[in-house]
């Protein structure tokens, strides 16, 4: 059975993601049964880095997610609108979504899961958090047996790559942010990396992942790295620390039962986190009984994100092929199945 692919954007990740899906060297048992049926752009003017047959690309992105030949949407466009229509869309017309969209996830989870579960299809998100980290599973799997206590995560490569370059060679936050930029690692628009909002997307969904329940955008505290100069860099190194922008969640015992934050934090040059640089991201994970946990890789960029993107479409394939349910039963689509509930 060949499974047909409507792809909704070829920026970054949804390149990365035909590329992976048409290298020969990365070939997959599974792959061979992938099509790249549709794939949705905003111009068909603009030179692209893949070739594709000229039937496959077209602007027209509500068609994709409602052609009834389309098993699965992959939904790598970003924003909030018209991404979260055309997931709800897609769901409605019985096609499987997998999204690297953390902000449409954080803000719209429990309407798109909600969708999802009355339609019976699979809303696939490893991509949303950490770029090439396989965490959402993790957590949602091998460690589901756990009592998280605390979640420190360094998850957006953006700010890890400007606070790293402005530590290691003085150089200015701005130049930094367009090579960042250049790169492929920031948002379309990058004040969504650079004020927090994006690490904040992030941490609420493994906040919610972690600890059970809705943790929305709004309970998180955010501050971004602006205000961080040279000066402050230069300090804290005197002093022993590196600053980073940390997002934490954190199970207290005193009333509100969770804290969640993210901002720029002095990090301890012995801690592990102080040591991750560039675009690179890490996320330390704590509970009972398990101790510490620590995920660790590429946090953003093309290559990275795509591996995340693709395997879980090769999830999907091997869950349509064989019938049975998605080989990671967690990821059934009620926000509560995707919240593990603590006692
Ligand atoms: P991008 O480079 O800006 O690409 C966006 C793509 O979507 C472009 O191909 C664009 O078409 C298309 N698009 C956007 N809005 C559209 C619209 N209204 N109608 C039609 N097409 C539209 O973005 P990206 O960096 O690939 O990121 C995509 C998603 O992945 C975002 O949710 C982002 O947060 C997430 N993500 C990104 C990374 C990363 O490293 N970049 C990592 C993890 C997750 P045109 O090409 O014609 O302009
Ligand atoms: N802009 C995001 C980052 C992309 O820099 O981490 C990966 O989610």
């Amino acid at each position: 059975m060949g499974v047909k692919l409507g792809i909704l954007g070829l920026g970054t990740v949804g390149t990365g993601t035909v590329q992976l899906l048409q290298n020969s060297g990365f070939r997959h048992p599974l792959l061979q049964e992938v099509e790249i049926y549709r794939v949705g752009v905003r111009s068909l003017d603009k030179p692209r880095a893949v070739t594709l047959p000229q039937t496959v690309l077209t602007t027209d992105l509500e068609a994709i997610v409602i052609d009834p030949e389309v098993d699965i949407v992959v939904e790598v466009m970003g924003g909030l609108e018209p991404a979260r229509s055309l997931i709800l869309k897609a769901i409605q017309n019985g096609k499987h979504v997998v999204t690297a969209n953390k902000a449409a996830i954080s803000r719209f989870g429990d309407e798109i899961f909600s969708a999802a579960n009355q339609a019976g299809v699979y809303v696939m998100l490893e991509a949303a958090v950490g770029g090439g980290i396989p965490v959402i599973q993790p957590l949602k799997q091998s460690l589901s047996v756990n009592r998280i206590h605390t979640i420190t995560g360094i998850i957006n490569g953006t700010t890890n790559y400007i606070l790293s370059r402005m530590q290691t060679e003085g150089s200015n936050f701005s130049d930094v942010l367009a090579d960042a930029q250049q790169l492929g690692y920031a948002e379309a628009d990058p004040t969504a990396d650079v004020d927090g909002l994006d690490a904040a997307d992030k941490i609420a969904i493994l906040a919610s992942l972690a600890f059970g329940g809705r943790i929305k955008l709004e309970d998180v505290y955010c501050e971004g790295i602006r205000q961080v100069s040279k000066t402050d860099i230069a300090y804290a190194e005197k002093l022993g620390f590196v600053i980073k922008l940390l997002a934490i969640a954190k199970r207290i015992t005193s009333s509100p039962p969770i804290s969640i934050r993210v901002h720029p934090t002095l990090v301890p040059k012995a801690h592990p986190l102080a040591s991750i640089n560039g675009v690179n991201n890490a996320i330390l994970v704590e509970g009972e009984p398990i101790g510490q946990v620590m995920f660790f890789g590429p946090g953003a960029g093309a290559g990275p994100t795509a591996s995340a993107v693709t395997s879980d479409i090769l999830n999907l394939v091997a869950a349509l092929q064989t019938s049975t349910a998605v080989p990671n039963p967690l990821l059934t689509c009620a926000h509560q199945d995707y919240c593990q509930i603590v006692p």
